[in-house]
């Protein structure tokens, strides 16, 4: 009897030991850890044709990893403990009252990708959060070098707004913004990790005169350029100048955010962003740690469903990390009392100028 107790026992042990790793096939006769994750793949396959223009790295995808951030960041215990609607987090409130939160200030130009992402969900069974956070990781996916990003389905639709001036601006102080950060539960060195993602950016607005002026001189590829790239001497700015937010650049063509740059040089934060320059393991990783804790804001884990084997795995990164043709180590404005910045080799040839990222 204790004999066939025990074999039952075991028998169960197994089943459930391979039901934990047996994979669900879906429709389609792709797999998934968890065939709640099935529902993904097709809109994987549009967003990829037809938001992401064929699986690019571009103006699509700079702009929607800006508003996972942007969602995400609307959530503030400190209001809440005031007694105030503090925001949902990362639960789409900004697509779902986007009539609301489109306006505020910070989110300047982000109505062009609420519009673009907007039919996709009203055309797919899929909460604004879920799918502004999957649009986000599948688009990061089709940048070389980055890393492929969590994500976790089963947010429920937002109840409010988020209230406003939560986004921090370019022209906030370090203090300010790691302050803002702070209260949504980052780290001064998971800010700096999330600035990762300007690696892939460019900006339309702070300087109306140049759309699409990117941050660094890859803006598709995810790498450690940015890094390097906002640590040099500003010289010029590549429009007309004087903008709210916007500092010198060392690059033709290059757009220089005025909190980039304090970031970068503040005792703070100097010796993290030094450490990414040439590192692109601890990049990777260390962005991939904060945008899945960003990913989650104000979210109940518990009650998400880990999908993130639904992610196609990016790309390796291109090229290696370099000075710009024309620029030399003294160029490098030292911040990091610590270590010394890493001796990287100059590209050849003429003095770069960074094209613009083209719309799509
Ligand atoms: C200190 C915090 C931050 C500030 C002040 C800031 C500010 C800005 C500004 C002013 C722009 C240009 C918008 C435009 O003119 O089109 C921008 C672009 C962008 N930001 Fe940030 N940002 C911050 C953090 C982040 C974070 C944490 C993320 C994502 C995790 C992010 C992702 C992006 C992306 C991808 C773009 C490029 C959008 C495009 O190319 O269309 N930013 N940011």
């Amino acid at each position: 009897m204790a004999f066939k107790l025990l074999a039952s026992l075991l028998a169960l042990t197994a089943v459930s030991n391979a039901a934990l790793v047996r994979k669900a096939t879906c429709a389609d006769g792709r797999t998934t850890a968890n065939a709640a994750c099935c529902v993904l793949f097709p809109i994987l396959d549009d967003i990829q044709e037809n938001l992401f223009d064929g699986g690019e790295c571009g103006e699509e995808v700079h702009e929607s990893l800006r508003l996972t951030f942007h969602d995400a960041i609307g959530f503030s215990p400190a209001l809440t403990k005031q007694g105030k609607f503090g925001g949902g987090g990362a639960d789409g409130s900004l697509i779902t009252f986007d009539t609301i939160e489109t306006p505020f200030h910070a989110n300047g130009g982000i109505d062009d990708i609420v519009g673009v992402q907007k039919p996709f969900i009203a055309k797919h069974n899929i909460t604004a959060g879920d799918f502004i956070q999957f649009a986000g990781a599948v688009g990061v996916s089709n940048c070389p070098g980055a890393p492929q990003l969590d994500f976790l389905l089963g947010r429920p639709e937002a109840t409010q707004a988020s209230p406003d001036l939560l986004v921090p601006e370019p022209f906030d102080t370090v203090d300010k913004i790691l302050d803002r950060f702070a209260d949504a539960g980052f780290t001064p060195a998971e800010v700096v990790a999330l600035l990762a993602s300007h690696s892939i950016a460019a900006a339309d607005h702070v300087d109306e005169t140049i759309p699409g002026t990117p941050f660094d001189s890859t803006p598709d590829v995810f790498d450690s350029q940015f890094f390097i790239e906002v640590q040099l001497r500003g010289t010029s700015f590549p429009g007309v100048g004087g903008n709210q937010g916007e500092v010198e650049s060392p690059l033709k063509g290059e757009i220089r955010l005025q909190s980039d740059h304090d970031i970068a040089r503040d005792s703070r934060t100097a010796c993290e962003w030094q450490s990414f320059v040439d590192n692109q393991t601890k990049l990777q990783n260390a962005f991939k740690a904060a945008m899945a804790k960003l990913a989650v804001t104000g979210q109940d884990v518990s009650k998400l469903v880990d999908c993130s084997d639904v992610i196609p795995v990016p790309k390796p990164v291109t090229g290696q990390a370099h000075l710009p043709a024309g620029l030399s180590q003294n160029d490098v404005e030292q911040a990091c009392a610590a270590t010394p910045f890493p001796t990287l080799p100059t590209d050849a040839g003429p003095v770069t100028s960074v094209p613009p990222v083209p719309p799509s």
